[in-house]
């Protein structure tokens, strides 16, 4: 059965920590889903790709070349080889305003094949950023992927984004390589 079919779309609410400086708290609904979440994502992902193209050293075209429609069929295929899971953070006002996008599939090594999680794309806009969002995202995406019975966990960064390797590092997401 394919991912699609396996998450049903659900929603939560929840109130983000605290912001920087001030008790106010921002309420926010995660809703989960598939590959049919993936277009609300679109102006975040576009975010996201620019901040890419800017921070890239070397491969800022390239990252200005790439468009969402390339990349949601990668994670389409992704959906339809092994399983997907698409989750945005929502406003009261129903702004889709951070979202994160992980996958379980087969990797296949020497040792054999393994089922590997990765944590594909996540964007959150920086007037939401160090209030935990992130955190509450990846503490989904490994409770997700113990329960899709991943044997590890990996996730790109991209050259010239490395402060994110600090984010990664409180879960134990540790360096392996550069490429
Ligand atoms: C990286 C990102 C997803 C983190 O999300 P976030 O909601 O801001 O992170 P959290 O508030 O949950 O942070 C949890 C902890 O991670 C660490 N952390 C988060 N962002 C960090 C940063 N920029 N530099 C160093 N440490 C950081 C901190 O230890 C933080 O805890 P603290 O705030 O109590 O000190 C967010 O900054 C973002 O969207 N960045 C732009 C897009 C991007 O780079 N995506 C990743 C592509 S691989």
């Amino acid at each position: 059965m394919k991912a699609k079919d396996e998450i049903t779309a659900h929603e939560s609410s929840i109130t983000a920590g605290e912001c920087a400086g001030s008790a106010e708290q921002i309420e926010l609904k995660f809703v989960e889903g598939g590959a049919e979440l993936l277009d609300t994502v679109r102006p975040l992902w576009k975010k996201l790709n620019a901040l890419h193209a800017e921070k890239s050293p070397h491969f800022a075209e390239a990252f200005a070349k790439t468009s969402f429609l390339k990349r949601k069929v990668e994670l389409e295929n992704k959906a339809i080889t092994g399983q997907l899971l698409v989750i945005l953070a929502i406003t009261k006002v129903h702004e889709c305003i951070a979202y994160c996008v992980c996958s379980v599939g087969k990797e296949s090594s020497v040792s054999g094949a393994g089922r590997v999680g990765e944590i594909d794309s996540m964007f959150i806009l920086e007037p939401y950023r160090r209030q935990g969002i992130g955190r509450k995202f990846v503490k989904r995406c490994m409770a997700w992927f113990q329960k899709n019975e991943a044997e590890k966990v990996i996730v790109f960064v991209g050259v010239g984004n490395e402060e994110v390797l600090e984010f990664y590092k409180t879960f134990g997401l540790l360096p392996l390589a550069h490429v």
